[in-house]
């Protein structure tokens, strides 16, 4: 989680993540799936200004991007869905789950840069709650260890902990919570595509079957750690995709779309509705983003991840 600290505020970046590999092991009796998933952070990110409040209370102001402020990026600000901007708000929720944990009443007026869409299997909420943590932690001086925030990001949804990690890639078992962190040797490039419509995530896992046979992250923990995306290409996998397929049609079309492209690969992120391809190059990747466009595809970004 990246921070830079201002005169009179604390700026914190919160990455959106791909699922490069995920399988669903098997239903848990808690409600949760069990699952064996690895996710990387690529560079589309929402931002969080943190300022002093004068009152001691949390207020979140939430900005969407505005149109074509990004080169590589095509879309409208409608084609991300609306986000809850009061208590259900995730950084809301972590704001005030740290000051209830450390028994404090600071504030802060935060201001919430959206460009992640929601409801897209991206981790942006997840991300943003993430950065609150590490964010108000530094803000507000507490001194809390990565283990104490990581316990707190488990209260906050199950791909909180992975935004708190030491490395951009990792494989995350039980119900997505427990990280193990992964050195790989070099970036890769993709092509995000969004259709209006998102997908809720309790939906998609309620409408998957869950398979306990089957390869496990080996393969695809190698092909990072060997740096050859080629490979990584070879080993996408996301059991989730099927279940996103039946219960909405752009889904099904986006995966059409993808096929026609040269890409390595490609797949659902999480429990979708984003879907992206591995491309070889920067240059690949902005054609291939500007004919999905061309074809009707509301929101579409090229992003990289980082070794
Ligand atoms: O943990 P989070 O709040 O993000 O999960 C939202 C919902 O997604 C859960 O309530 C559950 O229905 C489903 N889920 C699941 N298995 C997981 C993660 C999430 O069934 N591993």
């Amino acid at each position: 989680m990246l921070c830079r600290r201002t005169a009179s505020s604390l700026v914190a970046y919160a990455p959106a993540k791909l699922n490069l590999f995920l399988r669903v092991v098997a239903k848990r009796s808690d409600g949760y799936h069990e699952i064996e998933t690895v996710m990387t952070a690529v560079d589309l990110y929402d931002t969080l200004i943190f300022r002093p409040s004068v009152r001691d209370e949390i207020n979140l102001n939430v900005r969407m991007v505005e149109v074509g402020s990004r080169k590589s990026e095509v879309g409208s600000p409608e084609s991300i869905a609306p986000i809850p901007t009061g208590d259900d708000n995730l950084v809301c929720r972590a704001a005030k789950l740290l000051r209830q944990y450390c028994g404090i009443n600071e504030g802060a007026d935060i201001t919430l840069i959206k460009r992640i869409p929601s409801a897209a299997g991206l981790g942006g909420g997840s991300s943003d709650a993430a950065a609150t943590l590490a964010g108000l932690n530094a803000f507000w001086s507490l001194g809390l260890a990565r283990k104490v925030l990581c316990d707190l990001a488990c209260q906050l949804g199950s791909d909180v902990p992975f935004f708190l990690g030491p490395t951009s890639t990792a494989v995350c078992r039980g119900r997505g919570e427990i990280i193990e962190p992964l050195a790989t040797k070099s970036g890769m490039t993709f092509v995000i595509a969004k259709p209006d419509s998102g997908l809720s995530t309790p939906a998609v896992y309620k409408a998957c079957r869950p398979e306990p046979e089957g390869t496990d992250v080996g393969p695809m923990t190698q092909a990072l750690q060997r740096g050859r995306p080629d490979e990584v290409a070879r080993h996408l996998r996301n059991d989730l995709q099927s279940p996103a397929e039946r219960l909405n049609e752009d889904v099904v079309r986006l995966a059409c779309l993808f096929r026609e492209q040269r890409v390595r690969a490609h797949q659902l992120s999480g429990s979708g509705t984003a879907y992206f391809g591995v491309c070889d190059s920067r240059s690949q990747a902005l054609a291939i983003a500007a004919r999905l466009h061309r074809r009707g595809i509301p929101w579409v970004s090229v992003v990289q991840s980082r070794c």
